[in-house]
């Protein structure tokens, strides 16, 4: 891996910050004696089980065990990379990173020259070229606030404006191309024309691409166009306005999928800011893991016509799948999110959505849409669709709460019922719910010599003093890992002659015993060093390491058939138990 900044200028950056007021730039935390607590964003929680320790530069969950420094915090909650992470928090700390970090970033270009199309095509809107396409995006009934704050944009007719624009702004042509910004036939031009600009940017809110979309009847010509699949542009990482909406869903648990941009842009405008677009597509794992990750109630309003229909299966199979908590939400009358809310208002929405119901629910209705329950065979259509609905459940009371519904309404025994409900049973086994991991749970069980061996090493991750007692008493640990580490700790020590949890953590970011010094540094966290406790450590670890070696060598002795080696090895013995006294 290429490393684009040294561990001494990264560590430097988290000296530089202090942990508590960056998670507190994210989260609400409060004072509780020595630490900072607050509601761990990483679990479905209410409860303030994340605490912050200033002292230590780490944060820690007694829930799910989420663990770690400031950059792990900003990368698992902004979701991006380690270095993304540094990057954040340097900001934070008004910390200016060298410019080659910057030409190491890949695309970097590419996101300038989107920033720049951005800009360019926002100032068309406002020119009087822009005149025809911004009088439809009023009478759409998007203000000039929201239209800034969404960026959008108006490409004019001209064929090669934006080409020129980069060109002079001395962009490679090939990268932009590459970009799908333009490109090349007789000669180069730009993409796109006399549209609408949306533009699309990724989860960590960087311009990734554009949506266009025309503003007066055209034949032949796709309502919108979109930008290529680009090095920075995959479809399947994309949702619509995720980057504004994420921080809005985790306060409120609640994240809105609807399937249009305009639809997003309108919920978004209403006040709703916890909302994202499928943008037409087919959610893919990626987006599902995202989604899990954000842990919230997600609430899925695609449009109202059977294409929706169809998607709507198709989502909620993967978020029910995925053990994503959600419900859905079908408009009645209006298409879209969009139609919707200009025709009843915001309040009519947001009471829709309080009305949104579970996937079940959902399927009663579709089954029974269309259906004469006057015709017996559209009954029976119905029931057994039910049924075998019910038959993924494993709540009892759902079930039973069911035939009764279903025996009552239908005049149907329930005993006939439940022998079908069973019929289905086998063949589509019940999914059980796997609770959130708890790390703190999954902890292996630990023989003593190891975990004498982890206490030693949270004692000398947290003082020098114990690196040198370390050094001068003991210097080798029995379990190889446990020697890895604590060598680990004590070469931080004579490189750079301090410690800290944090900056060791980050140290051994590409450790292979990294989660074993997160799970040490967690499990005692709010331990109080006792100096002599530590030297009791080492002295219990001397006569255990003393121990093995008389073990061992009582062994080699009985296994000699050399009279020799045996008085050899017996010498050596009683070397080894001289070391005891
Ligand atoms: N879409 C697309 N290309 C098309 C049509 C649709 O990429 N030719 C995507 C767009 O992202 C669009 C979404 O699919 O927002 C949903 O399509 P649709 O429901 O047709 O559009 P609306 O969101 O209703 O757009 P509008 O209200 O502007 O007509
Ligand atoms: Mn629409």
């Amino acid at each position: 891996m290429a490393q684009l900044l040294s561990n001494e200028e990264i560590n430097k950056i988290q000296r530089s910050v202090d942990i508590v007021e960056v998670i507190g730039s994210y989260i609400n935390l409060e004072k509780k004696g020595k630490n900072y607590f607050g509601v761990c964003p990483f679990h479905d929680d209410h409860t303030p089980s994340l605490s912050v320790s200033r002292e230590k530069g780490l944060y820690s969950c007694f829930t799910c065990g989420h663990t770690g420094t400031v950059f792990k915090f900003v990368e698992d909650f902004e979701n991006v990379s380690f270095i993304e992470a540094v990057k954040i928090v340097a900001d934070k700390a008004g910390i200016k990173l060298d410019l080659d970090f910057k030409e190491n970033s890949k695309y970097e270009s590419m996101y300038e020259a989107y920033d720049l199309a951005i800009k360019f095509y926002q100032n068309n809107l406002k020119s009087k070229q822009g005149h025809a396409a911004h009088e439809y995006l009023n009478k759409r009934g998007l203000s000039d606030e929201i239209i800034d704050e969404f960026e959008i944009g108006y490409a004019s007719p001209d064929s090669d404006t934006l080409t020129k624009l980069l060109r002079a702004k001395e962009f490679d042509e090939e990268e932009m191309i590459n970009a799908g910004l333009i490109n090349r036939g007789n000669s180069v031009y730009d993409l796109f024309r006399d549209r609408i600009t949306f533009p699309i940017h990724n989860a960590q809110g960087k311009p990734v691409a554009f949506s266009a979309r025309i503003y007066e009847k055209k034949d032949n010509e796709a309502k919108y166009i979109n930008t290529k699949e680009t090095p920075i542009f995959k479809k399947g990482e994309i949702l619509f306005n995720y980057h504004r909406a994420r921080n809005e869903a985790r306060k409120l648990k609640q994240l809105i999928i609807v399937e249009g941009q305009m639809d997003a842009i309108r919920v978004y405008a209403s006040g709703i800011k916890n909302v994202v677009a499928t943008m037409g597509t087919a959610l893919t794992d990626y987006h599902i893991r995202l989604l899990s990750k954000l842990n919230v109630e997600i609430i899925l309003c695609l449009d109202n016509d059977s294409a929706g229909e169809k998607a709507t299966f198709a989502i909620a199979d993967m978020l029910e799948n995925a053990n994503i908590d959600f419900r859905i939400l079908r408009l009645v009358g209006e298409k879209d999110p969009d139609e919707y809310i200009i025709a009843h208002g915001v309040d009519a929405y947001k009471d829709a959505i309080n009305h949104a119901v579970s996937y079940f629910d959902f399927k009663k209705k579709i089954y029974s849409k269309n259906k004469d329950f006057k015709n017996e065979v559209d009954v029976t259509n119905y029931i057994n669709s039910m049924l075998e609905e019910l038959s993924k459940k494993d709540d009892d009371v759902l079930i039973e709460a069911t035939i009764n519904n279903l025996s009552e309404e239908f005049s149907i025994s329930k005993a006939t019922l439940i022998k079908k409900l069973n019929s289905f049973e086998k063949k589509t086994p019940v999914k059980k719910k796997t609770p959130v991991i708890n790390q703190k749970e999954k902890k292996e069980r630990l023989n003593y010599e190891d975990s004498l061996s982890e206490l030693l090493i949270y004692y000398m991750i947290s003082d020098v003093k114990y690196i040198k007692l370390y050094e001068q008493e003991l210097s080798y640990l029995n379990n190889e890992k446990y020697y890895s580490i604590a060598s680990d700790i004590l070469a931080f020590y004579l490189k750079y002659n301090y410690i800290n949890m944090a900056d060791f953590i980050v140290n051994e970011r590409d450790s292979e015993y990294l989660d074993d010094i997160i799970r040490i540094v967690d499990s005692n966290y709010n331990l109080e060093l006792v100096d002599n406790d530590f030297v009791g450590l080492i002295e219990k670890l001397k006569e255990i390491s003393v121990v093995n070696e008389v073990d061992k060598k009582l062994t080699d002795i009985s296994n000699s058939t050399d009279i020799n080696e045996q008085m050899n090895l017996l010498n050596k013995l009683m070397d080894i138990k001289k070391k005891e006294v």
